[in-house]
């Protein structure tokens, strides 16, 4: 399947692709929230409401309810809500701005804190892909005496599923006073940890001086950045973050949503029990066909060293099973060799993964 991929239906563990029900392995719905009925009957009951956007900066209920839900969930005093994932990394910088004094950065970070970066005036110094060896070198070569670093990096990468080694960093950051962790999450957030609260809850991280920005767009079903925090940080936020002020938040519809979505996973406890069995599942499976495969709870699964793997998709795509080949330098994060990703969903049944790994097993 080289032309784009026409969806038919909701993002889900099987749906409708080009005319044909297909096994789907693609995307960021890990719990295929996207499709569920109660967040899809929850944005249209708000979209009724409330309309299609507030139009304005006023206040309307569903954005509090969203808030509450999202506060008692991390434990947080607050979590800022703004219109996207992809600008919660720049909020959150932006609200610690007077923080930190210089920038150390994986070299594989997602764009979305890149875009962040020439906003906040910091000089910025870059460090291997998840070398924790390298930080403790750029940290040592870059931070003059007193100042303070700030580490920045995606808590699960996008397009590998690799899993930034956080507890390693802090001990490199340990000699830094005032040194921040700030990650992006959003492909952790709702999937890691014990009670799905990401990559610092998996890393046993969370509270002072780490940090998080995530998404409510992939495993939640629907669209919005947040930053969890105290209630001294959501105040910087509202101070140094224009954004906050300057544009709308994500349509109510969308709020609703998300606040569906959390709601659904917090009463389906097996749905994160279904993805820990499917991931175990798809890394034991691959790695029995001869793949090196990490042992990690990510569900982005990744291969390589196939010599055509778009030739494999292709295969697959003919035995209506749908996945991803990535190449090299076609993401933030992309390897410099083609990899296949395997996103592996709650909703996938263990058959369905069977017959994945069964004809990939047949037509490597
Ligand atoms: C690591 C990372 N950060 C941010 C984003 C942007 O999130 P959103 O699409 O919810 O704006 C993405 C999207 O794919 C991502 O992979």
């Amino acid at each position: 399947m080289t032309a784009p991929i026409k969806m038919e239906s909701p993002l889900g563990a099987r749906m409708f692709i080009g005319g044909r029900v297909v096994d789907y392995y693609c995307g960021t719905s890990y719990f295929c929230l996207h499709g569920h009925s109660e967040v899809i009957e929850a944005a249209c009951e708000a979209t009724r409401r409330y309309g299609m956007g507030p139009g304005t900066l006023a206040h309307m209920q569903v954005y509090a309810d969203l808030q509450e839900r999202l506060r008692d969930w991390f434990g947080t005093d607050e979590v800022v809500y703004m219109i996207s994932g992809y600008t919660s990394p720049m909020v959150l910088l932006q609200g610690l701005r007077d923080e930190f004094d210089v920038i150390l950065m994986d070299c594989a970070t997602h764009y979305s804190t890149r875009d962040a970066i020439p906003t906040l005036g910091k000089r910025v110094h870059e460090f291997r892909h998840a070398d924790p060896e390298d930080l403790a070198a750029q940290l040592s070569l870059h931070v003059k005496a007193g100042e303070r670093p700030a580490v920045l990096t995606d808590g699960v990468f996008p397009s590998s599923g690799r899993l930034a080694p956080l507890g390693d960093y802090r001990q490199a950051m340990a000699p830094y006073d005032g040194a921040l962790l700030c990650i992006d999450d959003s492909h952790g957030v709702g999937v890691l940890g014990e009670t799905g609260r990401g990559s610092l809850q998996h890393a046993g991280l969370e509270g002072e001086g780490n940090y998080l920005a995530g998404t409510m767009s992939k495993a939640f079903g629907a669209l919005g950045g947040i930053v969890p925090g105290s209630a001294d940080l959501a105040a910087k936020i509202a101070g140094n973050a224009m954004i906050m002020r300057g544009a709308s938040p994500a349509p109510p519809g969308l709020a609703a949503a998300a606040a569906a979505s959390l709601r659904v996973l917090q009463a389906t406890p097996e749905k994160r029990a279904n993805l820990v069995r499917n991931v175990k599942h798809m890394r034991s499976g691959l790695r029995t066909l001869g793949f090196d495969v990490a042992d990690t709870p990510v569900p982005i699964v990744t291969i390589k060293g196939v010599t055509n793997l778009e030739q494999l998709r292709d295969r697959l795509a003919e035995r209506d099973i749908i996945v991803r080949v990535q190449q090299p330098g076609g993401y933030s994060d992309a390897s410099d060799v083609a990899t296949m990703r395997l996103a592996v969903f709650s909703e996938h049944t263990a058959d369905q993964i069977e017959r994945l790994l069964q004809s990939m097993g047949e037509l490597l």
